[in-house]
């Protein structure tokens, strides 16, 4: 029987570990990191999600802003506002809610947020970043994934990592983590012929596809650690279910993250770490690497 990864308690630990550093700063150095949240439209799932990080950042003693425009604001307004921000020595993160509004440009709007100041790791030089294994802000799910992974004791090098899905902020950050982490991958996507043969081959699969319950039995290799980055709201009901058919699956894996109080949490401590890193950095001080082994 496999077991459910009590991701709380990473990320209870992690959250303490940080909430520490955050005091320091502010004792020490007079600093309250400040993260601003962009949110464009009134995508109700948009605005569940910006709630819980403004909330987690509160928690943790950092300052927080979520800006606000109407789905019909114009790319100009939202550039401005972005550009404010960044010239906004106040400010240390920032990051614009997504999806956007058809008619906004993704690229174009990540692209406006100053690296120094991407904690989000959406900028097209952040990812450029990633993939050549450079320094800079890492995509907050797929870095949240390998911290479990880690945590756990899960070895990856050397493994075959599958990817189900193939977005820029989750299935490619994650598949080049995994890499640079010494595994084999493999990235699947809705082109991809004979998934389950591809799945069944996974020592740790990753699924962030966006079919509830779409993975079962059928799809994973006895004693695989598997991850799901699936939320999902199923028709008439409020509860959250993820890609992975939890119940079906678990009598087979060796591990597996729960939904909800899964990778969603996790990857709300990775904002808030990236954003005490960058207001560290932003003042040139080495809080972070001095506890990294604790972080
Ligand atoms: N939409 C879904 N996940 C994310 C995220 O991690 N950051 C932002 N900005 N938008 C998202």
């Amino acid at each position: 029987m496999g077991q459910i990864i009590d991701v709380k308690s990473i990320v209870d630990q992690k959250r303490q570990d940080l909430k520490k550093i955050a005091a320091r700063l502010k004792t020490d150095y007079q600093i309250t990191p400040k993260i601003v949240v962009v949110l464009i439209g009134d995508n109700p799932a948009s605005e569940s999600y910006v709630k819980g990080k403004k909330k987690a950042a509160e928690l943790m003693g950092l300052d927080s802003e979520i800006i606000t425009f109407a789905s019909d604001a114009s790319e100009a307004e939202i550039l401005t506002c972005i550009q404010d921000l960044n010239s906004d020595e106040s400010v240390n993160g920032i990051i614009v809610q997504l999806p956007l509004p058809a008619h906004l440009d993704e690229e174009t709007i990540t692209q406006a947020v100053c690296l120094e100041k991407d904690v989000d790791g959406f900028h097209p030089q952040s990812l450029g970043n990633l993939m050549l294994g450079k320094k800079g802000f890492i995509p907050c799910t797929p870095k949240g994934i390998i911290e479990i992974l880690k945590r756990t004791g899960t070895e990856i090098k050397g493994k075959h990592v599958v990817v189900v899905g193939r977005s820029n902020i989750v299935g490619k950050p994650v598949a080049m983590l995994a890499l640079q982490e010494n595994a084999t991958i493999t990235v699947c996507h809705s082109y991809t012929q004979n998934l389950e043969e591809i799945t069944k081959q996974a020592d740790i699969l990753i699924v962030a596809m966006g079919k509830p319950k779409f993975i079962t039995k059928a799809f994973v290799k006895q004693s695989a650690v598997v991850i799901d980055v699936g939320v999902n709201r199923q028709a008439g009901s409020k509860k959250l279910v993820g890609d992975v058919d939890l119940e079906d699956v678990l009598p087979y894996i060796s591990q597996i993250t729960p939904v909800p109080g899964g990778v969603g949490p996790m990857t709300i401590t990775m904002l808030l770490q990236n954003t005490i890193e960058a207001a560290c950095q932003q003042h040139n001080l080495t809080l972070m690497e001095e506890t990294e082994n604790k972080i």
